[in-house]
Protein backbone atom coordinates (compact mmCIF):
# COMPACT_ATOMS: atom_id res chain seq x y z
CA UNK A 1 0.00 0.00 0.00
CA UNK A 2 1.35 3.72 -0.67
CA UNK A 3 0.91 5.99 1.47
CA UNK A 4 1.31 9.64 -0.02
CA UNK A 5 1.77 12.69 2.28
CA UNK A 6 1.02 16.17 0.51
CA UNK A 7 2.72 19.13 2.61
CA UNK A 8 1.14 21.87 0.31
CA UNK A 9 2.79 24.93 1.67
CA UNK A 10 3.23 24.00 5.29
CA UNK A 11 6.43 23.54 7.24
CA UNK A 12 9.64 25.58 6.48
CA UNK A 13 12.78 23.30 6.63
CA UNK A 14 13.64 23.71 10.53
CA UNK A 15 9.97 22.20 11.11
CA UNK A 16 10.36 19.27 8.60
CA UNK A 17 13.60 18.50 10.35
CA UNK A 18 11.79 18.31 13.77
CA UNK A 19 8.58 16.20 11.86
CA UNK A 20 11.17 13.70 10.96
CA UNK A 21 13.05 13.26 13.78
CA UNK A 22 9.97 12.00 14.92
CA UNK A 23 8.11 10.04 12.05
CA UNK A 24 12.04 8.53 10.70
CA UNK A 25 12.72 6.58 13.15
CA UNK A 26 9.19 4.65 13.78
CA UNK A 27 9.39 4.16 9.53
CA UNK A 28 10.92 1.04 10.14
CA UNK A 29 7.69 -0.31 11.72
CA UNK A 30 5.67 0.04 8.91
CA UNK A 31 5.65 -1.78 5.70
CA UNK A 32 3.57 0.86 3.52
CA UNK A 33 6.03 2.78 0.82
CA UNK A 34 5.64 6.03 2.23
CA UNK A 35 6.14 8.80 0.27
CA UNK A 36 6.61 12.76 1.55
CA UNK A 37 5.26 15.29 -0.80
CA UNK A 38 7.34 18.47 0.77
CA UNK A 39 7.41 22.14 -0.58
CA UNK A 40 10.64 22.69 -2.73
CA UNK A 41 12.65 24.38 0.32
CA UNK A 42 12.55 21.30 2.22
CA UNK A 43 13.56 18.79 -0.07
CA UNK A 44 16.91 18.49 1.04
CA UNK A 45 16.35 17.84 4.41
CA UNK A 46 13.98 15.42 4.08
CA UNK A 47 16.08 13.52 1.66
CA UNK A 48 18.90 14.21 4.16
CA UNK A 49 16.75 12.71 7.03
CA UNK A 50 15.58 10.08 4.95
CA UNK A 51 18.50 8.47 4.03
CA UNK A 52 18.65 4.97 4.11
CA UNK A 53 15.30 4.23 5.24
CA UNK A 54 12.65 3.07 2.93
CA UNK A 55 10.82 6.63 3.13
CA UNK A 56 10.57 8.29 -0.72
CA UNK A 57 10.77 12.44 -0.99
CA UNK A 58 8.24 13.65 -3.65
CA UNK A 59 7.55 17.00 -4.64
CA UNK A 60 3.84 19.07 -5.64
CA UNK A 61 4.95 20.28 -8.77
CA UNK A 62 7.63 20.82 -11.65
CA UNK A 63 7.60 22.76 -15.06
CA UNK A 64 6.89 21.38 -18.06
CA UNK A 65 10.36 22.57 -19.71
CA UNK A 66 13.79 21.52 -19.14
CA UNK A 67 15.45 25.17 -18.34
CA UNK A 68 15.76 28.74 -19.29
CA UNK A 69 13.73 31.58 -18.93
CA UNK A 70 11.04 30.54 -16.48
CA UNK A 71 11.68 32.57 -13.55
CA UNK A 72 10.68 30.78 -10.16
CA UNK A 73 10.13 27.42 -11.89
CA UNK A 74 11.72 24.12 -10.81
CA UNK A 75 12.38 21.13 -13.12
CA UNK A 76 12.09 17.64 -13.20
CA UNK A 77 16.16 17.40 -14.07
CA UNK A 78 16.11 19.44 -10.69
CA UNK A 79 14.64 17.60 -8.99
CA UNK A 80 15.68 13.90 -9.74
CA UNK A 81 18.90 15.86 -9.08
CA UNK A 82 17.62 17.01 -5.54
CA UNK A 83 17.06 13.42 -4.67
CA UNK A 84 12.93 13.24 -5.59
CA UNK A 85 11.22 10.39 -6.72
CA UNK A 86 7.72 11.28 -7.14
CA UNK A 87 6.19 14.35 -8.36
CA UNK A 88 2.38 15.40 -7.99
CA UNK A 89 1.05 16.76 -11.16
CA UNK A 90 -2.44 18.43 -11.08
CA UNK A 91 -3.43 18.94 -8.13
CA UNK A 92 -6.80 20.50 -8.11
CA UNK A 93 -4.76 23.48 -6.54
CA UNK A 94 -2.80 23.90 -9.09
CA UNK A 95 -5.69 23.54 -11.53
CA UNK A 96 -7.78 25.99 -9.98
CA UNK A 97 -5.57 28.56 -8.53
CA UNK A 98 -2.40 28.62 -10.93
CA UNK A 99 -4.55 28.12 -13.96
CA UNK A 100 -2.80 24.78 -14.90
CA UNK A 101 -4.13 23.01 -18.44
CA UNK A 102 -4.76 19.79 -19.04
CA UNK A 103 -1.97 20.98 -22.34
CA UNK A 104 0.79 21.87 -19.56
CA UNK A 105 -0.11 18.93 -17.23
CA UNK A 106 0.78 15.98 -20.38
CA UNK A 107 3.85 18.17 -20.88
CA UNK A 108 4.85 17.79 -17.07
CA UNK A 109 4.08 14.39 -17.03
CA UNK A 110 6.44 13.37 -20.28
CA UNK A 111 9.02 16.05 -18.16
CA UNK A 112 8.71 14.21 -15.05
CA UNK A 113 8.81 10.73 -16.66
CA UNK A 114 11.77 11.57 -19.01
CA UNK A 115 13.57 12.70 -16.01
CA UNK A 116 13.17 9.47 -13.89
CA UNK A 117 10.39 10.15 -11.67
CA UNK A 118 7.45 8.92 -11.03
CA UNK A 119 3.94 10.49 -11.38
CA UNK A 120 0.85 11.36 -8.90
CA UNK A 121 -1.43 12.10 -11.41
CA UNK A 122 -4.53 14.07 -9.68
CA UNK A 123 -7.70 14.13 -11.38
CA UNK A 124 -11.56 14.17 -9.63
CA UNK A 125 -15.39 16.19 -10.24
CA UNK A 126 -15.99 19.08 -8.63
CA UNK A 127 -19.83 19.06 -6.33
CA UNK A 128 -21.61 20.34 -9.09
CA UNK A 129 -20.64 17.71 -11.25
CA UNK A 130 -21.07 14.62 -9.27
CA UNK A 131 -24.26 16.04 -8.82
CA UNK A 132 -25.25 16.19 -12.77
CA UNK A 133 -23.82 12.60 -13.13
CA UNK A 134 -20.86 14.09 -15.08
CA UNK A 135 -18.20 12.04 -12.49
CA UNK A 136 -17.29 9.24 -15.35
CA UNK A 137 -16.66 11.88 -18.15
CA UNK A 138 -14.45 13.93 -16.10
CA UNK A 139 -12.52 11.24 -14.82
CA UNK A 140 -12.17 9.96 -18.45
CA UNK A 141 -11.55 13.29 -19.86
CA UNK A 142 -8.78 14.27 -17.31
CA UNK A 143 -7.09 11.02 -17.89
CA UNK A 144 -6.75 11.02 -21.58
CA UNK A 145 -5.49 14.48 -21.69
CA UNK A 146 -2.91 13.90 -18.72
CA UNK A 147 -1.97 10.47 -20.56
CA UNK A 148 -1.67 11.40 -24.22
CA UNK A 149 0.84 10.01 -26.10
CA UNK A 150 2.34 7.56 -23.71
CA UNK A 151 3.52 4.22 -23.75
CA UNK A 152 1.79 1.29 -21.84
CA UNK A 153 4.69 0.73 -20.04
CA UNK A 154 5.57 4.08 -18.66
CA UNK A 155 2.27 3.36 -16.75
CA UNK A 156 4.52 1.90 -14.04
CA UNK A 157 5.46 4.61 -12.65
CA UNK A 158 2.20 6.96 -13.04
CA UNK A 159 -0.39 6.94 -9.73
CA UNK A 160 -3.31 7.92 -10.20
CA UNK A 161 -4.94 9.82 -7.43
CA UNK A 162 -8.69 10.38 -7.20
CA UNK A 163 -9.19 13.01 -5.21
CA UNK A 164 -12.88 14.77 -5.44
CA UNK A 165 -12.49 18.09 -5.48
CA UNK A 166 -15.50 18.64 -2.27
CA UNK A 167 -13.57 16.13 -0.59
CA UNK A 168 -10.44 18.18 0.09
CA UNK A 169 -9.97 19.92 3.11
CA UNK A 170 -13.27 20.28 3.61
CA UNK A 171 -14.25 17.01 6.12
CA UNK A 172 -16.17 15.34 3.68
CA UNK A 173 -15.11 11.79 2.35
CA UNK A 174 -16.93 9.34 -0.05
CA UNK A 175 -18.05 5.93 1.07
CA UNK A 176 -15.98 2.72 0.31
CA UNK A 177 -18.84 1.83 -2.44
CA UNK A 178 -18.53 5.20 -4.11
CA UNK A 179 -14.09 5.12 -3.66
CA UNK A 180 -14.45 1.52 -5.55
CA UNK A 181 -17.10 2.86 -8.04
CA UNK A 182 -14.60 5.50 -9.02
CA UNK A 183 -11.36 3.83 -9.33
CA UNK A 184 -13.48 1.34 -11.42
CA UNK A 185 -14.28 3.98 -13.54
CA UNK A 186 -10.45 4.84 -13.75
CA UNK A 187 -9.24 1.32 -14.56
CA UNK A 188 -11.35 1.34 -17.56
CA UNK A 189 -10.40 4.22 -19.01
CA UNK A 190 -6.65 2.85 -18.94
CA UNK A 191 -7.97 -0.58 -19.83
CA UNK A 192 -9.69 0.91 -22.95
CA UNK A 193 -6.74 3.15 -23.95
CA UNK A 194 -3.71 0.96 -23.08
CA UNK A 195 -5.38 -2.82 -22.61
CA UNK A 196 -6.70 -5.25 -19.61
CA UNK A 197 -3.67 -5.84 -17.76
CA UNK A 198 -2.50 -2.03 -17.65
CA UNK A 199 -6.22 -1.15 -16.48
CA UNK A 200 -5.86 -3.65 -13.84
CA UNK A 201 -1.91 -2.95 -12.64
CA UNK A 202 -2.54 0.71 -13.00
CA UNK A 203 -1.89 2.56 -9.37
CA UNK A 204 -4.67 4.22 -8.08
CA UNK A 205 -4.92 5.89 -4.45
CA UNK A 206 -7.66 7.73 -2.93
CA UNK A 207 -7.30 11.30 -1.31
CA UNK A 208 -10.19 14.04 0.57
CA UNK A 209 -10.35 14.28 3.68
CA UNK A 210 -8.78 11.04 5.11
CA UNK A 211 -7.64 11.19 8.83
CA UNK A 212 -6.48 9.25 11.62
CA UNK A 213 -10.81 8.25 12.67
CA UNK A 214 -12.01 7.59 9.09
CA UNK A 215 -8.77 5.58 7.81
CA UNK A 216 -9.65 2.22 8.59
CA UNK A 217 -12.94 2.09 6.97
CA UNK A 218 -11.58 4.52 3.67
CA UNK A 219 -8.77 2.04 3.44
CA UNK A 220 -11.69 -0.83 2.66
CA UNK A 221 -12.20 -0.24 -0.75
CA UNK A 222 -10.97 -2.93 -2.69
CA UNK A 223 -9.78 -1.28 -5.95
CA UNK A 224 -7.64 1.53 -4.60
CA UNK A 225 -3.67 1.04 -3.91
CA UNK A 226 -3.25 3.43 -0.93
CA UNK A 227 -3.77 6.89 0.04
CA UNK A 228 -3.35 10.73 -0.56
CA UNK A 229 -3.29 12.65 2.54
CA UNK A 230 -3.06 16.57 3.01
CA UNK A 231 -4.03 18.35 6.12
CA UNK A 232 -4.06 15.11 8.43
CA UNK A 233 -0.11 14.42 7.74
CA UNK A 234 0.80 17.54 9.07
CA UNK A 235 0.97 16.46 12.77
CA UNK A 236 3.24 13.45 13.80
CA UNK A 237 1.07 11.56 16.04
CA UNK A 238 -2.03 11.49 13.06
CA UNK A 239 0.12 10.76 10.52
CA UNK A 240 1.61 7.74 12.94
CA UNK A 241 -1.43 6.73 13.38
CA UNK A 242 -2.64 6.69 9.70
CA UNK A 243 0.30 4.58 9.50
CA UNK A 244 -0.34 1.68 12.07
CA UNK A 245 -4.18 1.51 10.67
CA UNK A 246 -2.79 0.68 7.47
CA UNK A 247 0.35 -1.41 8.26
CA UNK A 248 -0.86 -4.72 7.12
P1 LIG B 1 -6.81 16.73 2.55
O1 LIG B 1 -5.95 17.04 1.23
O2 LIG B 1 -6.39 15.36 3.04
O3 LIG B 1 -6.42 17.82 3.52
O4 LIG B 1 -8.23 16.77 2.18
C1 LIG B 1 -5.70 16.05 0.29
C2 LIG B 1 -5.01 16.68 -0.89
O5 LIG B 1 -5.36 17.80 -1.28
O6 LIG B 1 -4.10 16.09 -1.48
Amino acid sequence: MKIIANFKMNKTPFETKEYLMNIVPKSKDFNQEIILCLPYTSIAIGKFMTEGTSIKIGAQNLCEEEEGHSTGEISGRMLKDAGVSYVLVGHSERRSKFKENSKALNKKIKSALKNGLNVILCVGETLAERNTLKTSQVLKDEIEEALKGLYENELENITIAYEPIWAIGSGKTLAVKEIDMAAGIIRKVITNDFSPSAGENISIVYGGSVNSKNVGQISKAKKINGLLIGGACLDESSFLQILSTTNH
